[in-house]
């Protein structure tokens, strides 16, 4: 019954609500057609790519992928669960949701507002502990021989979590009525590995960081051991409030100053970010134990500008950068590497030479993206004798070719020159020849290009323009986007192809389409998108919707889009089957006679226009 409530209330706040006018008390939006356009509150941007579409009731950014209905819009604006944003919206409209835990959703709610309780009360108790009790000393000591004052300790509310195997659980169960379920689901105890009904404080005798999501509060920590030992840091396990893959330390803090600045440091260590907060630099954040993951640096990329990767001078630490430098050009940051001398750490520059040198030296005399992987290219050759430098040199003009901007290139091939005592002429030369041999293998590209122009109904360019795809992708995101407004198509496709796209994201959109209309859902493209959850794919659902596409469709056009994707799966069974041939002539020559003459058979079809039915 309660179950029933909660879902009538989504369609009330669905069905009541303007989207337009929420999104338009924090976004000014100005109507192109059927849209709305703003600046996007999720990402920094100078031109709007932020658009409204009110017939659907969605809204979506072609800069940063964050689109949905507007729970979701206000689920990511004030960084409210689902249950918190329909309580929200529908307060507004006047419709009441039930407050007892009387469905999932409800109490799943209410459970995460317990373990946050937890968190926040333990956070205290250690901070407590570290600063005013006989059993912090040692953590006072430890922070004071590392130059950490107490403002700082403070301000991120450092902490200590003693030795005694049960001090947390006995304090938190005993004294404050916690259950043991919820601290084992906060992650702060664990089974003890004597028995299994016993259990203990997953942190005894470390240094306690906590860790905050966006709205600053605490969903983890980073435990610090006090001195040598292993592991050096021991961190919450990943739960519903904390994945290492999504969260970046000291985000919450570091905010104002990174969207100001347009600008933000990243670091690889706790103490690198507590260390440069105290010197002033503020906007400062770090991964947790993990490589910087494509969320992370598109949530960069939603907040800043440039990006300033200053990892450790070690190999590790180079390496470690390259990686996270690639995904954050990857996203379109402006991507700088700051450099350290070897065996240097941020925190252990910053102590020896000052924030104003660590600003002028290191911030400021960064790397720019290419420089970097230039610098790093070099390391691979002996450049003290001449093939070793020619080498180097073919291969950084190659990757000077993968420039954009001939602005750009230019620049980069005359710092070239310079160092290399090269005429530039002889660079640009050879620059154009590697790029002569590209576009000759691309021919096809201006098929391509057709394919994109007939795309738009409306050549008034509303939207911007669509990425460049092959022909196959486009069909399936066409098929995609049909079968989203129209259950009918969505059942023939089934039939026809089922969910084998051979692109990744809309095979994984086709196999969730098909289970949606399964479960007896109509077509309601933001239905659908709630169905789907929190997951990368919601993006995708968003842009296709705010793009216009033809319609209605004819059903000669879907034959086509299909048989595209049937003839690439033949394409693509073949490649295999050959490639099956190459690795086995030797081994077993009859098996790879056998497989070239099934081959040929797949040619043959290929040539006949016979995809078959899969
Ligand atoms: P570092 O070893 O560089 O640590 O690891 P640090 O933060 O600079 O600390 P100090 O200066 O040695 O005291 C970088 C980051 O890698 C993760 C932590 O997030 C750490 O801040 N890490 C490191 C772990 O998660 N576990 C470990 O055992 C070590
Ligand atoms: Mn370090």
């Amino acid at each position: 019954m309660g179950d029933h409530h909660f879902e009538e209330a989504v369609e009330q706040v669905r069905k009541q609500t303007d989207i337009l006018e929420v999104i338009g008390r924090y976004v000014t939006l100005k109507k192109s057609g059927k849209n709305y356009f703003g600046l996007c509150p999720f990402h920094s941007e100078k031109t709007p790519s932020f658009s409204v579409t009110p017939d659907r009731q969605i809204f979506h950014c072609f800069g940063c992928g964050q689109g949905g209905d507007v729970i979701k819009f206000i689920m990511e604006i004030e960084q409210f669960t689902f249950g918190e944003a329909v309580r929200n919206l529908a307060g507004q409209i006047g419709v009441t949701v039930p407050n007892t835990a009387t469905n999932r959703d409800d109490r799943e709610e209410e459970e995460i507002h317990t373990i946050r309780q937890a968190m926040e009360l333990s956070a205290q108790l250690y901070h407590h502990l570290l600063l005013h009790t006989e059993h912090g000393e040692p953590a006072r000591e430890y922070l004071a021989k590392r130059q950490i004052t107490e403002e700082t300790i403070r301000e991120f509310q450092i902490g200590f979590a003693p030795r005694f195997p049960q001090f947390l659980l006995n304090f938190l169960t005993t004294r404050r009525g916690y259950s043991i379920p919820i601290l084992l689901k906060a992650g702060l105890i664990s089974p003890s590995t004597r028995s299994k009904d016993q259990h203990i404080d997953r942190f005894r005798g470390r240094l306690m960081i906590p860790i905050h999501d966006t709205q600053g509060r605490v969903i983890a920590f980073g435990g610090r051991l006090l001195g040598e030992g292993q592991p050096k840091y021991l961190n919450s396990p990943e739960s519903r409030l904390f994945q290492k893959r999504h969260h970046l330390f000291n985000f919450h803090r570091a905010r104002a100053t990174m969207r100001k600045q347009k600008e933000a440091v990243l670091f690889e260590g706790f103490l690198d970010v507590i260390s440069a907060w105290q010197e002033g630099i503020h906007h400062v954040v770090a991964t947790m134990g993990t490589s910087l993951s494509e969320d992370h640096a598109r949530f960069m990329r939603r907040n800043v500008e440039t990006a300033i990767v200053c990892y450790d001078g070690d190999r590790a630490g180079q390496d470690a950068a390259e990686k996270a430098s690639q995904l954050l050009h990857s996203v379109d940051c402006t991507v700088k590497v700051a450099m350290l001398p070897h065996g240097i750490d941020p925190d252990d520059y910053l102590k020896k030479h000052g924030a104003a040198t660590f600003r002028g030296d290191i911030l400021a005399g960064s790397l720019s993206y290419y420089s970097f992987r230039l610098e790093r290219l070099k390391r691979n050759f002996s450049l003290q004798d001449e093939t070793g430098r020619l080498r180097y040199l073919y291969q950084a003009v190659q990757m000077i070719g993968e420039i954009p901007l001939p602005i750009e290139r230019d620049h980069y091939l005359q710092k070239l020159a310079e160092e290399f005592h090269v005429p530039l002429s002889t660079l640009k030369d050879q620059l154009s020849r590697i790029k002569g041999k590209k576009q000759s293998r691309n021919t096809r590209d201006k098929e391509k290009e057709q394919w994109n122009n007939g795309y738009y109904v409306n050549r008034k360019r509303k939207h911007p323009p669509l990425p460049q795809k092959n022909r196959v992708e486009r069909s399936e995101m066409f098929l995609i986007a049909y079968m989203l407004r129209d259950k009918g198509i969505a059942e023939w496709v089934k039939k026809e192809l089922g969910a084998e796209f051979t692109t990744d994201i809309y095979a994984a959109l086709a196999a969730y389409l098909f289970s949606y209309y399964e479960r007896g859902y109509d077509a309601d493209p933001v239905r659908f998108l709630h169905y789907m959850g929190e997951s990368e794919l919601s993006s995708v659902v968003s842009e296709l919707l705010t793009r216009e596409i033809p319609e209605p469709v004819s059903e000669k056009e879907l034959q086509e889009y299909v048989a595209n994707i049937r003839r690439e799966r033949l394409v693509q069974e073949i490649l295999q089957k050959e490639a099956e041939v190459n690795r086995l002539g030797m081994i077993d020559p009859l098996r790879a006679a056998e497989l070239l003459q099934e081959c040929n058979e797949l040619r043959i079809r290929l040539k006949n226009n016979d995809f078959g039915s899969f």
